[in-house]
């Protein structure tokens, strides 16, 4: 008889576990998904800067500004201006990126530009920026 009882506690004491543990699963929902970056963010880590990444290029080693500076030949390509002339000239083309003066006619082999192009990591990455969306970051 007092065995039983213990037994009777033992299945008990189990079922409580077993229900614990279900319990436990209830309350943990599955995590969100790891959302993807988004090109559009403008906090994207992985974004190409125009400032920090683009405009360099233009101006290290006055590069393109040597003639493309303020009031010399247009597109002046300085910090302050480079973003308005490129996109008020009509430079680059967002909706299709790799058609766009500002990749085609100074990336390296090309006979357009008969003065300094860009080497092609430089207009790999000026492609990037521009396929990006072509922002003033
Ligand atoms: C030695 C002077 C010189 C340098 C350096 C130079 N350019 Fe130019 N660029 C010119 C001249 C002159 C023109 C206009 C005549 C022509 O199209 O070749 C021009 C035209 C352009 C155009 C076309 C503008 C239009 O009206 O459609 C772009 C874009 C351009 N340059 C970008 C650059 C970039 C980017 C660099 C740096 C990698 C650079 N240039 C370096 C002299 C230069």
């Amino acid at each position: 008889m007092k065995k039983s009882i213990y037994i009777l506690i033992l299945v008990f004491v189990g079922l409580m576990v077993v229900t614990g543990c279900e319990y436990d699963f209830i309350y943990h929902p599955t995590p969100p998904p790891i959302e993807e970056p988004d090109p559009d963010d403008p906090v994207d880590p992985n974004a190409t800067s125009f400032s920090t990444m683009i405009v360099p290029i233009f101006t290290t080693g006055n590069r393109c500004t040597s003639c493309h500076g303020d009031g010399g030949t247009r597109p002046y390509l300085t910090a302050a201006k480079a973003y308005s002339e490129i996109t008020s000239m009509g430079l680059v083309n967002t909706a299709n990126p790799a058609t766009s003066k500002l990749y085609t006619y100074v990336k390296a082999g090309t006979s357009t530009h008969a003065w300094k192009k860009f080497v092609d990591s430089q207009s790999e990455l000026v492609l990037k920026w521009i396929t990006e969306g072509a922002k003033n970051n």
